[in-house]
């Protein structure tokens, strides 16, 4: 809606220069909002106050000269000037009853495919070998996933980077207690608890001279290439993932054995790189390290920020992994956009690594490289979210909680619903309460996780907007072949406003992808289901009087409303059901 406004408002702008009205040169940024009362129309820009001065007119009079020179069109029915210059249009309601119609017979509900469409990787999830995930996972995996699903839906090519961490010095140690415990365990290795399995290792490796010494030679073997190493190695990185695939699945996040580019696909290029940032003059020796030194980063004492790519026992660190992980996402995966979901706490490390690389000519400018940081996760005393005894919550565990939470919420609500649908509803309402709990927050700060606000039918949660899509169902089911829906014309305010907001969702869709944050759609999935609620109210269907054109129209109405949920639903990994 915005997108074609502005596209009347810049033929405008073409044909204001044309008649010598407004001086060729100027290349506007044209804005159209929505007004948020609708005596001011329904969509509004400040074109004519941006205009005015290098116009060198008053900005009451150049809106007046837009509004003349508008080209004709059917979905504006009158354009007015408002306070100091604001022009507000407002939308022609046979127009827009045509898009509703659209909407509710279109499988993308008229949602725009991007143009151009890039290649967009999407480092996301990350969780770490032998170990368990942890919250900050929880973060990445479930918004990384709904961005992913966005661009896929709007026509990019997307690539999922689970970049986990499945390389570095502690494989020694892990190596050397799986040893251990499978000559210790005569039956096929079970490692239902990895947090205690690394606790172990250490605890070995930190106590025992012998088994350390072991340790440290399965490090060096195995980045020798040993056979054996590889193979012990393999072993924990599958262990890992087949338990996280456990927790993907059931968490409904797209993530598979597919997408895995953990940390030790990019060992074998660390030596070039670094090789090459030395030849490049950018990396320089400080007592025995490699060092690359970021004049536009200052540390602490005011002096250039140094960087160690290579430590002075040879070791690379994780900084030098992302440098040439960023190279190899443009070079090999021809990327045109980078989403990094990450912790806020690992920005500057990120910051490091693309300075690096773009002095390297490894990222030219056009890619960008973009941090999309999020707060913690804090318990309802606003406290880093813990067990009781302080320990890590296991995503397992809270997942578990959820779905015995989401029984007894089901229980009170749809007794009469059969066993095996009670089961399916009580697991999607309670996947999607915990993940819409984190999506609808805006990504940046902490957020506080607590079970009644996310567990409930009201209020800005994943059980209502699912129940608001299964009524929608059930009035369907009511109305049976009695009516169908037909051609849509909108009378009532309730109806204008449903219509308007309903035509939003392209822009909403779009600027997720944009802006890599879901809890827009969220948002805009909230007020919509408000919209609906507001406009079956006012506008019944199975009611005496309700003639039948009425109700054809209101039936596309819930069509399209129907529709639109359960797909917004969907780009955040969101199931719905047909009854709850
Ligand atoms: N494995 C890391 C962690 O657990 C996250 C990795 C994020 N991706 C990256 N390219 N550095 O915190």
């Amino acid at each position: 809606m915005k997108a074609q406004i502005q596209q009347l408002l810049e033929q405008t702008v073409s044909s204001l220069k044309a008649a010598a009205l407004i001086p060729v040169e100027l290349e506007p940024r044209i804005q159209v909002d929505n007004t948020k009362d609708k005596a001011h129309g329904d969509l509004a820009t400040n074109l004519a106050m941006l205009l005015a001065k290098p116009a060198g007119k008053n900005p009451r009079e150049l809106a007046q000269l837009i509004i003349e020179h508008l080209p004709a069109s059917t979905l504006v029915a009158r354009a007015e000037i408002a306070g100091p210059g604001f022009i507000n249009f407002f939308l022609d309601s046979a127009w827009l009853a045509k898009q509703i119609e659209a909407i509710a017979a279109s499988p993308k509900a008229e949602v725009k495919a991007a143009a151009p469409a890039q290649t967009i990787v999407l480092d996301y999830s990350a969780p770490n070998v032998a170990k368990e995930m942890a919250v900050h996972h929880i973060r990445s995996t479930v918004i990384g996933d709904a961005v992913t699903r966005t661009m896929e839906f709007l026509g990019h090519h997307v690539i999922r980077a689970n970049h986990i961490g499945d390389w570095g010095t502690q494989f020694g140690m892990l190596i050397a207690y799986l040893e251990k415990v499978q000559n210790e365990q005569a039956s096929e290795l079970e490692l239902s608890d990895l947090e205690a399995f690394y606790r172990e290792a250490k605890k070995h490796y930190d106590e025992d001279e012998v088994f350390a010494e072991r340790a440290r030679g399965y490090v060096v073997k195995l980045q020798g290439g040993d056979e054996y190493c590889r193979a012990m190695w393999k072993k924990l990185v599958d262990i890992t993932m087949a338990q996280n695939q456990i927790i993907y699945d059931r968490l409904n996040v797209s993530l598979s054995e597919k997408d895995v580019m953990g940390e030790s696909l990019y060992n074998p290029m660390l030596r070039t790189v670094v090789e090459d940032l030395q030849a490049k003059g950018l990396a320089v020796e400080s007592e025995g390290a490699l060092v690359v030194y970021l004049d536009e980063i200052k540390g602490k004492d005011g002096e250039a920020m140094a960087v160690i790519i290579q430590k002075r026992d040879g070791g690379f660190l994780y900084a030098t992994t992302d440098i040439a992980c960023a190279k190899y996402r443009v070079e090999t995966l021809k990327a045109d956009r980078v989403l990094y979901f990450i912790d806020s706490r690992q920005h500057q490390h990120l910051q490091q690594a693309w300075m690096i690389a773009r002095k390297a000519g490894y990222v030219p400018e056009q890619v960008s490289l973009e941090h999309h940081a999020f707060g913690m996760m804090l318990g309802k005393d606003g406290k880093p979210f813990k067990t009781r005894t302080g320990g890590t919550v296991k995503l397992s565990e809270l997942l578990d909680e959820a779905e015995l939470r989401a029984g007894a919420l089901i229980a009170e609500k749809s007794a009469d619903l059969p066993e095996a649908e009670k089961a399916k509803v009580i697991h999607a309402v309670a996947m999607g309460a915990v993940k819409y709990a984190d999506l609808s927050k805006n990504r940046t700060t902490d957020y506080i996780f607590d079970w009644d606000n996310m567990l409930t039918f009201e209020g800005n949660t994943a059980p209502y907007l699912q129940y608001a899509y299964t009524r929608i169902q059930s009035i369907f089911r009511r109305v049976g072949d009695e009516a169908q829906p037909g051609p849509v014309q909108i009378t009532a305010p309730a109806e204008e406003t449903l219509a308007q907001k309903l035509l939003q969702f392209n822009d909403v869709v779009h600027n997720v992808a944009q802006k890599g944050m879901p809890h827009l759609l969220c948002t805009y999935l909230y007020e919509l289901s408000g919209c609906f609620m507001s406009f079956y109210e006012a506008c019944p269907i199975n009611k005496e009087g309700v003639t039948a054109a009425e109700k054809g129209s209101r039936l596309t109405l819930c069509q399209a409303t129907a529709k639109t949920l359960t797909l917004g639903l969907s780009l955040l990994g969101i199931e719905t059901l047909e009854r709850m």
